[in-house]
C-alpha cells in the first residue's frame, strides 16, 4: 500500500528471531493483524492461546509463504484445494485440510485432524513467513471474543506487553478476516465468510457452495457472541434510524450510526461516525468504526449493514450481526 509504513528488513529479522525461539510476533497481513507462533511448537503455541485469551479447543489457522508448503503441512490434498489455492493465493482464503501430524502441534487445531491454512498477501507477512520458512500459527492479535485489530496501534492497545514483537505494515487493506472453505467432506463448505466473496469461490469450484451454520462447528470466528464492543450494537435497517435513535435519545443513552448512506432528519444527539465510501471501503473500517464507538463512550452504536448475500458486503454483515449478539 503507498505510504504504509515498512518495518526495516532488521526488524523482520528480529521477528524471526523471536519466533525461532518460541516467542510471539505480531505481524500485519492484509486482512487483519495477526499474533504468530511457529506451529510446530508446542510450547510456542500453549503461549499464544495464553495470551490470546482462547479456549484450547478452537483452532487457529497455520500462515505459510507459498501454496508449494501446502503439502509439507497437510496430507491427501484434494484437487479442489489446488485449484482454491491457485486461484486465490496469496489471499484473504483459508482452505481447511488435512493436517500432517508431524509439522502441526495438535494444540494448534484443538487436536482435530484437519488445520486451515493461508498465504496471505501482505508483503510484511510475506517476507517474515520467507524468513521463517515453516507454518505461523496466528489468530487474530486481539483478545478472545474482541474486535479484531486492524492496525499496529489496535494490537498494542489490545495486547499491550504480552506481546514482545509487534510488525508495523500500516492499516490492512482488505479489514475483515479471511473467508474459510472446509475441502475434507464430500463437498466443499464455507465455515466463514470473509474477503474473498462466496461467489468468487463458486466460480473455481464450479458449483454452488454451502455455507456451514455455526451450530455445526465449534469455533470463535463462528460462535455468536464475537467480534464485539463494550457498546452495544443495534443491527437497524436505513427507514428504522430515525425513530431508533430518538428511542435512544428520549431515554438518555449516548448513540451513534454506522451506515453507508446516513438518511436524512436524524436527532442532533445521534452520533453519525464517518460514513464508508462504498462496500469494500466498509469493509476496511468496519473495525475502527466499531473501535471509535468505545472511544466515543457510545452506549448504542446502531448499524446498517450491507444487503449482500453474495460478494464482500455479505462478510461486513455477518461481523456486524456477530458484534450484536
Ligand atoms: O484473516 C484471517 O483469517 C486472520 C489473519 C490473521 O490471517 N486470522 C483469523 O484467525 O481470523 P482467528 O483465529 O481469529 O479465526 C480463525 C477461524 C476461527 O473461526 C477458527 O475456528 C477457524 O478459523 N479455523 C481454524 N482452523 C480450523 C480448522 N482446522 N477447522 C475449522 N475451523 C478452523
Ligand atoms: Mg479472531
Amino acid at each position: 500500500m503507498p505510504g504504509a509504513p515498512s518495518p526495516t528488513d532488521d526488524a523482520v529479522t528480529r521477528a524471526v528471531d523471536a519466533l525461532r525461539a518460541g516467542e510471539l510476533v505480531a505481524f500485519p497481513t492484509e486482512t487483519v493483524y495477526g499474533l504468530g507462533a511457529d506451529a510446530a511448537s508446542p510450547d510456542a503455541v500453549r503461549r499464544l492461546f495464553a495470551v490470546k485469551g482462547r479456549p484450547a479447543d478452537h483452532p487457529v489457522i497455520v500462515h505459510i509463504a507459498r501454496a508449494a508448503q501446502l503439502d509439507a503441512l497437510a496430507r491427501d490434498v484434494p484437487d479442489v484445494a489446488r485449484r482454491l489455492a491457485d486461484a486465490f493465493w496469496p489471499g484473504a482464503l483459508t482452505i481447511v485440510v488435512a493436517r500432517d501430524p508431524d509439522r502441526v502441534a495438535p494444540g494448534v487445531t484443538g487436536g482435530r485432524a484437519t488445520v486451515g491454512l493461508r498465504v496471505p498477501d501482505h508483503p510484511v507477512a510475506q517476507a517474515l513467513l520467507d524468513g521463517f520458512g515453516g507454518g505461523v500459527a496466528a489468530p487474530s492479535a486481539n483478545r478472545f471474543g474482541r474486535v479484531s485489530p486492524t492496525t499496529a496501534a489496535h494490537v498494542r492497545a489490545d495486547l499491550g506487553d504480552d506481546v514482545g514483537v509487534i510488525l508495523d505494515g500500516g492499516p490492512c487493506r482488505v479489514g475483515v478476516e479471511s473467508t474459510i472453505v472446509d475441502v475434507t467432506g464430500a463437498e466443499p463448505a464455507i465455515l466463514r465468510v470473509g474477503g474473498v466473496s462466496r461467489a468468487e469461490i463458486e466460480s473455481v469450484v464450479g458449483r454452488a457452495v454451502a455455507r456451514r451454520t455455526s451450530g455445526e462447528v465449534a469455533a470463535p470466528g463462528t460462535l455468536e457472541s464475537h467480534y464485539a464492543p463494550d457498546a452495544s450494537v443495534e443491527v437497524v435497517d436505513a427507514p428504522e434510524v430515525a425513530d431508533r435513535a430518538r428511542a435512544h435519545a428520549t431515554a438518555g443513552r449516548r448513540a451513534g450510526l454506522l451506515a453507508l448512506t446516513p438518511p436524512g432528519d436524524l436527532p442532533r444527539e445521534l452520533l453519525v461516525l464517518d460514513p464508508p465510501r462504498d462496500v469494500e471501503d466498509y469493509a476496511r473500517v468496519l473495525y475502527a468504526r466499531l473501535r471509535e464507538a468505545d472511544e466515543q463512550n457510545l452506549d448504542v452504536l446502531l448499524v446498517v449493514p450491507p444487503a449482500d448475500t453474495y460478494g464482500l458486503g455479505a462478510a461486513v454483515a455477518d461481523r456486524v450481526w456477530r458484534a450484536s449478539h
